[in-house]
């Protein structure tokens, strides 16, 4: 039996609705809520993901703006506007993306960010928060891997929950939301012993590794809820054209376009084991900004309470 497949877009679309009609309370208040996104340097990811953030804030309502810096700004020079876009009264969200250039300590920057401005819920004060089961701005990617996992209608409570990955952005806030819902949390990593073991064993599996098809269909448990956090680029090579072979639409995008995107699932296969199933492109991704955007007005609402 075939998986039922999670679409993401339509699920991050009704999200921006409800984000809309609470932008237009505010608005009603006299009040406009605004996300300043920051840039540094030239990263050809970074420059598109800034860019959709804040076009689609201003779709939503939101005045959004980017502010972009060469790639030779000083630390100092960026933590000095960071304290700035902090002491703005008209900012309610403050969002500084990542990677920064290697002279920049990230750490420091995140650190800087006023928590109540910090719409990426990177701070340690919100990770904190976050990690005590209480209210805070949380991490947009797992925020949204919640709601997608919520579309299906299956409770997470009491649930075998499998994370593979551990970053500060997806991994970690992934595991503590999934707690605090109640599931029973795994984290799995690169020193992990017997991986597809502990993954077999997850009602719920959440991939986010960075590593193409790197899950397996003999990694799911039959019926499984399988998200997809993965984002991998592939180039035309005699690699990727085996690591495709089960996928003929994907194989037949990476011949004719060149590259083709694809998850950390082996989606083709998996979808024959799983129960629900998210796509790359159209999953996860969609749902990050939508929560960007929820967390920005959510952040606005708070501040003129
Ligand atoms: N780079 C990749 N993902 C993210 C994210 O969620 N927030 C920021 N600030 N940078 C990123």
């Amino acid at each position: 039996m075939s998986a039922c497949t999670i679409d993401g877009k339509a699920i991050a679309a009704s999200i921006e609705t409800s984000v809309r009609r609470r932008v237009d309370a505010l608005k009603c208040r006299g009040i406009q809520p605004a996300i300043t996104v920051v840039r540094v340097g030239d990263d050809p990811a970074s420059e598109i993901y800034v860019r959709n953030k804040a076009r689609k804030a201003r779709e939503l309502g939101i005045a959004g703006d980017e502010l972009i810096f060469p790639a030779g700004l000083t630390e100092e020079a960026l933590l000095a506007e960071v304290a700035r876009l902090n002491g703005d009264a008209t900012i309610d969200g403050i969002l500084v993306q990542l990677p920064l250039p290697p002279q920049i300590n990230a750490t420091r920057v995140i650190e800087t960010i006023a928590p109540d401005k910090d719409v990426d819920g990177f701070h340690p004060f919100n990770v904190g928060l976050l990690h005590l089961g209480r209210a805070t701005l949380a991490p947009c990617t797992p925020g949204g891997v919640v709601r997608l996992i919520d579309s299906t209608g299956e409770t997470i409570e009491g649930k075998r929950a499998v994370v593979i990955g551990r970053s500060d952005i997806v991994g970690k806030p992934m595991a503590a939301m999934l707690l605090a819902r109640n599931a029973t949390v795994t984290i799995c990593h690169s020193r992990t012993r017997d991986l597809p073991a502990v993954a077999r064993e997850a009602d719920i599996l959440v991939a986010a590794i960075g590593r193409p098809l790197f899950v397996s269909a003999s990694m799911i448990k039959p019926g499984a809820i399988v998200i997809d956090v993965g984002m991998n680029r592939l180039e035309r090579s005699s690699e990727s054209e085996a690591l495709l072979n089960a996928d003929g639409g994907k194989l037949a995008q990476l011949r004719s376009r060149g590259t083709v995107l694809v998850g950390d699932v082996d989606f083709a296969r998996a979808r024959e084991i799983a129960g629900w199933i998210t796509p790359v492109p159209g999953g996860v991704g969609p749902m990050t900004i939508a929560m960007l955007m929820l967390n920005t007005v959510e952040a606005a609402e708070r501040r003129h309470q």
